[in-house]
């Protein structure tokens, strides 16, 4: 099929990247030239720029694609008013309807058009008539499509790698459980993952489901159950209760959406919750702790554990268990976990998965260390090879990293099969000297604190780590009373 897409935001990128990959030819149209220019250059499918709220504008893309089986309207509405979406909705519609008057329409509204305030489930046949302007915009260009016979698709709140303010506004501290009479435990919250808002948009094309469709996930949640769960993940209270926010733009709504006809068309989400994202999505957690680091205005929250970086052999784990000891503190060492869940050695993983299969388990075990305290964390030597990982490291603790001399290295892992990095080609002195080469400014990034162990006893190295740890903790207030009482 021919499916020209208008608007290649969070979720319009992914669709187009989703029905080249499924074989169809796709106009991904973007509003700037420049943003269209910029696209162009990264993406197999065609970028053009166009300015659906001008007749003239989408005429002249029209000469430039030619006819298409249907096109998606799924440009952004995080920025704008009322005028805004007039302009970019209703006309926007009424002129790719004009002159595109062969294709199937697909619409992607939202679930905001729902105005229920009592909690109740609604579903594509509940009443839909929003107290907001903004909202009856969207239902005007939803009747657009439904009228000339194509689909309306009505997502929840999107989030995904770099979006979700949920996390977000957890990690900076603005959360808040909005109650009220009508909902004790806050707002029931409705949430699509981008790759499953893509995916459904792909589904409803290929199938040519036409009607309303509403795209969310599978979970039933309010604001204090969403919260007060993903408080402790990342080590800080759950939130207290605030007023609801009046101005939401889309309106303060209470209700929730039903996945039920859309689901009964064959389509699953892949991320039916939040929770199982988290686990599941190798950005989201680290994407949202990057933003924090990021935002010059906050404070990024790390976990009250120890984190043992640098090469294999500097004695991660044997140091990490006497401080372990030490503090009366759990142990963690990730290769073991790996190891465990893989159901066999790291030198197996290496040869049936290569290192990409390695780097892969690796970085889910450390997201399933989200939560953890009181707990000293030996990593593998190259987690930090993954920047992916970075962001969780930092979260997840006091990040300590424990050099030594390559030499020294180089004997204290001669005589172990465990490492398959060291038993390549290359000798392994050689093979060390290259990897501190390569790693060292990204244990030295990290690292709150460097600890040359080549002098001294592994009691003397752990004594370094646990009084240095007890000061950094002891520094950032919040934290201090708590750290010495696991
Ligand atoms: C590796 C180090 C190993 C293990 C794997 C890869 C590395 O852990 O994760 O063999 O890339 O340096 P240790 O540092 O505990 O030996």
């Amino acid at each position: 099929m021919k499916i020209l897409l208008i608007g290649c935001g969070f979720v319009g990128e992914r669709a187009a990247d989703l029905f080249h990959a499924a074989g169809h030819q796709v106009f991904g149209v973007t509003h700037s030239p420049s943003s269209a220019e910029r696209l162009a250059s990264l993406k197999p499918w065609s970028v053009l720029a166009c300015d659906v709220s001008s007749a003239a504008s989408v005429q002249a893309l029209r000469e430039q694609t030619g006819p298409v089986d249907a096109f998606i309207h799924c440009a952004s509405s995080s920025k704008g008013g009322a005028e805004m979406y007039q302009a970019v909705y209703v006309d926007g519609m009424t002129h790719l309807l004009g002159a595109y008057p062969q294709a199937w329409p697909l619409y992607t509204s939202s679930t905001s058009v729902y105005p229920q305030v009592d909690g109740s489930t609604v579903d594509e046949t509940s009443p839909a008539q929003p107290d907001k302007e903004t909202g009856r915009l969207l239902r005007a260009a939803e009747e657009l499509a439904l009228t000339n016979g194509g689909a309306v698709a009505r997502l929840a709140g999107i989030y995904g790698p770099g979006r979700s303010f949920l996390l977000k506004n957890l990690l900076e501290g603005n959360s808040g459980i909005e109650t009220n009479e009508g909902a004790p435990d806050g707002r029931l919250l409705n949430q699509i993952h981008a790759d499953d808002a893509a995916s459904a948009l792909l589904h409803l094309v290929t199938s040519k489901l036409s009607g309303i469709y509403n795209v969310v996930d599978d979970a039933r949640m309010t604001q204090r159950d969403c919260l007060e769960k993903l408080a402790p993940l990342f080590n800080l209270p759950a939130p207290g209760i605030k007023p609801p926010d009046a101005n939401r733009k889309r309106g303060w709504t209470h209700k929730h959406v039903s996945n039920a006809k859309l689901r009964s068309t064959g389509w699953t989400p892949s991320f039916p919750d939040y929770f199982t994202t988290l686990e599941k999505d190798p950005l989201l957690a680290s994407s949202i702790l990057q933003l924090v680091i990021d935002n010059p205005e906050s404070d990024l929250p790390r976990a009250q554990n120890i984190v043992l970086i640098g090469l294999m052999g500097s004695g991660k784990s044997t140091v990490g268990r006497i401080v372990a000891q030490m503090l009366n503190f759990q142990f963690v060492d990730t290769d073991h976990r790996i190891a465990d869940q893989a159901g066999c050695s790291i030198p197996e993983i290496f040869a049936r998965e290569g290192e990409s299969g390695f780097r892969v388990r690796e970085s889910a075990v450390l997201r399933q260390l989200l939560g953890l305290k009181h707990t000293v964390i030996a990593t593998g030597g190259g987690i930090i090879t993954r920047p992916e990982n970075h962001p969780l490291l930092k979260h997840l603790g006091f990040i300590t990293w424990l050099e030594a001399d390559t030499s020294l290295l180089a004997r204290r892992t001669a005589s172990n099969n465990e490492r398959p990095l060291l038993r390549g080609e290359e000798p392994p002195l050689e093979k060390l000297k290259r990897l501190i080469q390569e790693r060292a400014p990204l244990y030295k990034s990290l690292a709150d604190l460097r600890i040359q162990t080549d002098e001294l006893s592994q009691e003397e190295s752990a004594y370094g780590v646990t009084e240095s740890a007890r000061i950094f903790f002891a520094r950032r207030q919040q934290t201090a009373s708590e750290f010495t009482a696991p």
